[in-house]
C-alpha cells in the first residue's frame, strides 16, 4: 500500500511550521541522459518526493510559511500536453497537482522565472539547496539578488539564503510508523531475494545468472528495480568493495557476496549483503573468517539501541574483528593499540554502517563537531562489517604478512536495523545468516 496523500500533508506542515519564516524551494529530479538520447529511467529527488509524493520529473515545490493558508504549497509543474504525453507517457498537469497532491495553486513549469520572486517576495529567507539543482539555481538566485537590491528601499531585513537540508533530513532520519511499514516490504523483497539467489548459485555459473535471480524477483514483488548497483562477486572480486562489473564465472571452493537490495515504488529501501560457500561448503579458513564477521556483526546489531551511536556500533564491530584477527594470527600486537592506529584497516576498511530510508546512504547526520548524533527509535541503519584479504592494500608496518591460504577471501554481512522503544528491529532477519543454513 502507497502511502495516502496525508502523510505528504502532514510532513508538509511539519516542514513549514520548521521553516519559520524561510520560503523553501526544492526542486524535482531531471532526466538524466544515458547515452545519446537515450535517458535513464526517473529517478525521483528524494527530498522532493518525502514532501510531495510527486514522481514526475522537472517539477518544483515552493513551501511559503510567509503568505496566508491557501497559498503555501506551490507546485511548478510539467503541463498536461497531448504530443509529449504520446512520446513519455502520462503527466498530472497543474490539475493534477491540485487535485490529486493537494497543492494550494500550481503553475507551468515553464513560469517558475517570472512568478518566483513574487512567491519569495516577504520572506525572511530562502532555503534551497544551492550546488545541486543547475536548472534551477540560476532563477533563485536572480530572486534572491533582486530581493537584496529591494531591501535598503523597502526597510526589510536582508534575506538570508539557507540550507533547507538540516530540517528536512532531520525530519527524514526518524522514519514514521507508516515509513517502517514500506521498510519491512522491502527487507522482505531483498531478504526473499538472497534465499532465491543462494539456491541457484553453484560452480560454473555466472555471477550475472545470479543477479538476473535476484532482480527477476524485486519486479517479480513489484519493487521498482535495484535499489543500487546489485554486487555479486565471487572468490577475490569480494574484495572490491563496489564490484559490479559481475561477470566472472563461479569457481567450486569460492565463497559469493551478495549485495543486493530492492527499491520500492515508492523509493524506500533494502539494503542486504549475504556471502555463502559456492559449493555448498566452507573450507576451513573461509569458516574462520566467517564466523568472526557473524560474530561481530551479531555483536553490533545486539548494540543497536536507543541512546547508542552509529559510531558506537562500529567501534563494538571493530572490536570483535580486531580480537578475532589477532587469535588467528592475522594482526598481532595488542587490540588497544591497533584499533587506535588503524592497523587492521587493510583487512577491513569501511564503516559498519549507514542510515537507510528513501536514500540508500540516507540522509541525516551522524555527528554534529564532537557530538556523535544517540540513536532514537524510527532510525533505521545498516549494520554491515566485513573482512577483504586480499593485496590490494600494503600491510601495516609491525602487522604479520598475510599468508597466501587466507587470501582472496571477502565476506561482508549485512542487516538493516530499526532502532524501537527498547532496542532494535533485525528488518531483514529472514534471509539466513547461521553457517548451517548456507552449508548443504
Ligand atoms: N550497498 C551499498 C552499501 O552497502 O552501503
Ligand atoms: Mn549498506
Ligand atoms: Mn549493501
Amino acid at each position: 500500500m502507497l502511502m495516502s496523500q496525508d502523510v505528504y500533508a502532514e510532513r508538509r506542515a511539519r516542514f513549514v511550521e520548521a521553516l519559520g519564516g524561510a520560503a523553501a524551494v526544492i526542486p524535482a529530479a531531471p532526466l538524466v541522459t544515458h547515452h545519446a538520447d537515450c535517458e535513464w529511467p526517473f529517478r525521483q529527488n528524494s527530498d522532493f518526493w518525502y514532501l510531495t509524493g510527486f514522481d514526475e520529473p522537472e517539477a518544483v515545490a515552493l513551501f511559503l510559511p510567509h503568505r496566508p493558508e491557501g497559498e503555501r504549497f506551490v507546485l511548478f509543474v510539467q503541463p498536461r500536453e497531448a504530443s509529449a504525453e504520446v512520446w513519455n507517457g502520462f503527466r498530472w498537469g497543474c490539475e493534477g497537482a491540485v487535485e490529486r497532491f493537494g497543492a494550494d495553486r500550481a503553475h507551468p513549469r515553464s513560469e517558475l522565472a517570472e512568478r518566483l520572486p513574487d512567491y519569495l517576495k516577504g520572506a525572511e529567507a530562502i532555503a534551497f539547496r544551492v550546488g545541486r539543482h543547475p536548472a534551477v539555481e540560476p532563477l533563485v538566485l536572480q530572486a534572491w539578488g533582486a530581493q537584496l537590491d529591494r531591501a535598503p528601499r523597502s526597510g526589510a531585513a536582508a534575506l538570508g539564503l539557507v540550507a533547507p537540508c538540516p530540517l528536512l533530513h532531520g525530519l527524514r532520519l526518524r522514519k514514521a510508523p507508516e515509513e517502517l511499514v514500506r521498510m519491512r516490504e522491502a527487507a522482505r523483497i531483498s531478504a526473499e531475494a538472497h534465499e532465491l539467489a543462494r539456491q541457484v548459485a553453484r560452480p560454473g555459473l555466472n555471477e550475472r545468472q545470479v543477479q538476473a535471480v535476484i532482480e527477476q524477483h524485486f519486479l517479480e514483488q513489484g519493487a521498482r528495480g535495484p535499489a543500487y548497483g546489485s554486487i555479486v562477486a565471487g572468490g577475490d572480486n569480494a574484495c572490491v568493495l563496489h564490484y559490479t562489473a559481475n561477470n566472472a564465472e563461479l569457481r567450486d571452493g569460492d565463497l559469493l557476496l551478495i549485495d543486493a537490495g530492492c527499491s520500492l515504488n515508492d523509493y524506500y529501501n533494502g539494503d542486504i549483503t549475504r556471502t555463502f560457500p559456492i559449493n555448498g561448503r566452507f573450507s576451513g579458513e573461509q569458516r574462520a573468517l566467517y564466523e568472526l564477521v557473524l560474530a561481530a556483526q551479531e555483536a553490533a546489531v545486539a548494540a543497536v539501541a536507543p541512546g547508542q551511536t552509529a559510531e558506537g556500533v562500529h567501534d563494538t564491530a571493530v572490536r570483535v574483528l580486531v580480537e578475532g584477527l589477532l587469535d588467528l594470527g592475522l594482526l598481532s600486537g595488542d587490540a588497544d593499540g591497533i584499533i587506535e592506529q588503524g592497523a587492521y584497516r587493510h583487512l577491513y576498511m569501511h564503516r559498519t554502517g549507514h542510515w537507510l530510508g528513501l536514500d540508500v546512504h540516507d540522509v541525516g547526520a551522524y555527528r554534529l563537531g564532537e557530538h556523535h548524533v544517540a540513536l532514537e527509535p524510527g532510525m533505521v541503519l545498516t549494520v554491515e562489517p566485513g573482512l577483504y584479504v586480499s593485496d590490494r592494500l600494503p600491510v601495516p608496518e609491525g602487522q604479520p604478512a598475510i599468508a597466501e591460504r587466507w587470501k582472496g577471501i571477502g565476506i561482508r554481512i549485512e542487516d538493516d536495523v530499526a532502532v524501537t522503544d527498547h532496542g532494535h528491529e533485525n528488518l531483514t532477519a529472514a534471509a539466513l545468516k547461521a553457517p548451517v543454513a548456507l552449508e548443504r
